[in-house]
C-alpha cells in the first residue's frame, strides 16, 4: 500500500496524465502494483509488462490480474486489467538468484498437473536442462505456461468458474505466506507445498492414483523447492488463513483438486466437474 502510494505521488507530481503509459519492469511484484496503478490513475491509463523473474514471465504478465497485499491476506484488493502487452527476454533470467528462480516453476509445474499431461511429462524429462538455465529449454516451458494460462484466460477472464483451476494449490499456499508473514517464503514455494496439500488431498479422496502424487513430489523436488510446510505450522494456523481467502463463498471453502489421469481437475463445491478444455 505505501508503495502504491508512491507510484500516485509520483505520476501526479510528474503532471501525467490519462494518455500515459506505465511500464512494469521487474518481477510479479513489480506487475502486480503497475497494473494496480495503471488501472486506476487516474481512471485508467495503458501499460506494459517487461517481466524478469520466471514467476512472472510464466505467470503473472499474463491474465491481467494486479493487486496488492493486505496485511489480513494475500491479494485481497486488486483488479482485473490487461495490459497493451507482454515483453518477454528469458535472457533476464540469468541473473535471477536460484531461490527465485526455482519459485517460478511452481505455477509451471502447476499448469501441467491441471491443463496438460504432455506438458508435464516434457518437463521430467527435461528439468534438469531448466535448472541449469538451457535458453530453449526455457523458451518454451515459457512460453507452454503463457499459452496454457492464455488459453484459459480468454475463456473466463472474470474467473466466474474455469480459471479457478489456475489456484491449485493456492489456498494452502496463501495460508502459509500469509501465516509466516509476506517474505518469508517465496510465493512459489508457498504454491509448491500447497500444490503437494491438494495432490495429497486429491489421493486420499481417492479420486487419483498414487503415480501422480509419487510424480508431483518428485518434480518438485527436481524444482529444488520445497515440499513441505513451515515446521511451526498448525493444522489451526492453516484454518484461520484459510477462512479468509476469497474463494470462500457463502462460508464454503472450495478447492482445486485433481481428478482423474494427470491434467484433469475439479473446482470444488462449484457444483460440478470445472472440466478442461
Ligand atoms: N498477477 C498474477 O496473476 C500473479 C500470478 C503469480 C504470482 N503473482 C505475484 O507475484 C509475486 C511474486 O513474483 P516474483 O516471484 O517475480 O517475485 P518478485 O517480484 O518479488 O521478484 C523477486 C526478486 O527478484 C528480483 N529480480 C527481478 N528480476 C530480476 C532479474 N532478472 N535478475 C535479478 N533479480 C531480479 C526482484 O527485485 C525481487 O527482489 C507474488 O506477490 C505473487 O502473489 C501474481
Ligand atoms: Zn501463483
Amino acid at each position: 500500500m505505501d508503495t502504491l502510494m508512491k507510484v500516485y505521488d509520483k505520476a501526479i507530481e510528474s503532471h501525467l496524465d490519462r494518455h500515459c503509459t506505465f511500464v512494469a519492469l521487474g518481477g510479479g511484484v513489480m506487475g502486480d502494483i503497475c497494473g494496480y496503478a495503471a488501472a486506476s490513475f487516474p481512471h485508467g491509463v495503458n501499460f506494459i509488462q517487461i517481466p524478469t523473474t520466471v514467476m512472472a514471465q510464466a505467470d503473472s504478465s499474463v491474465g491481467g490480474k494486479t493487486g496488492v497485499n493486505h496485511r489480513l491476506g494475500k491479494n485481497l484488493i486488486g483488479t482485473i486489467y490487461q495490459p497493451q502487452s507482454v515483453l518477454i527476454d528469458t535472457d533476464t533470467l540469468n541473473t535471477l538468484p536460484e531461490r527465485e528462480f526455482a519459485s517460478g516453476f511452481a505455477e509451471i509445474i502447476k499448469c501441467g498437473l491441471v491443463a496438460d499431461a504432455e506438458f508435464f511429462a516434457w518437463q521430467e524429462r527435461n528439468m534438469d536442462a531448466l535448472m541449469a538455465r538451457y535458453p530453449d529449454a526455457l523458451a518454451y516451458a515459457i512460453k507452454r505456461s503463457c499459452e496454457i494460462k492464455a488459453e484459459i484466460v480468454c475463456q473466463d477472464e472474470m474467473e466466474s468458474g474455469l480459471r479457478a483451476i489456475l489456484n491449485l494449490g493456492h489456498t494452502f499456499g496463501h495460508a502459509i505466506e500469509t501465516s509466516c508473514g509476506y517474505g518469508e517464503w517465496l510465493h512459489g514455494e508457498a504454491v509448491a507445498v500447497g500444490t503437494l496439500i491438494a495432490v495429497d488431498m486429491s489421493y486420499r479422496l481417492g479420486w487419483i492414483d498414487n503415480s501422480v502424487v509419487e510424480r508431483a513430489n518428485k518434480i518438485i523436488k527436481q524444482a529444488k523447492l520445497p515440499t513441505r510446510p513451515p515446521a511451526n505450522m498448525t493444522a489451526e494456523m492453516f484454518k484461520s488463513a484459510m477462512a479468509l481467502d476469497k474463494k470462500v463463498a457463502d462460508g464454503v471453502l472450495r478447492l482445486v483438486l485433481l481428478k482423474g489421469p494427470l491434467g484433469n481437475c475439479v473446482f470444488t463445491g462449484s457444483g460440478g466437474h470445472t472440466g478442461v478444455p
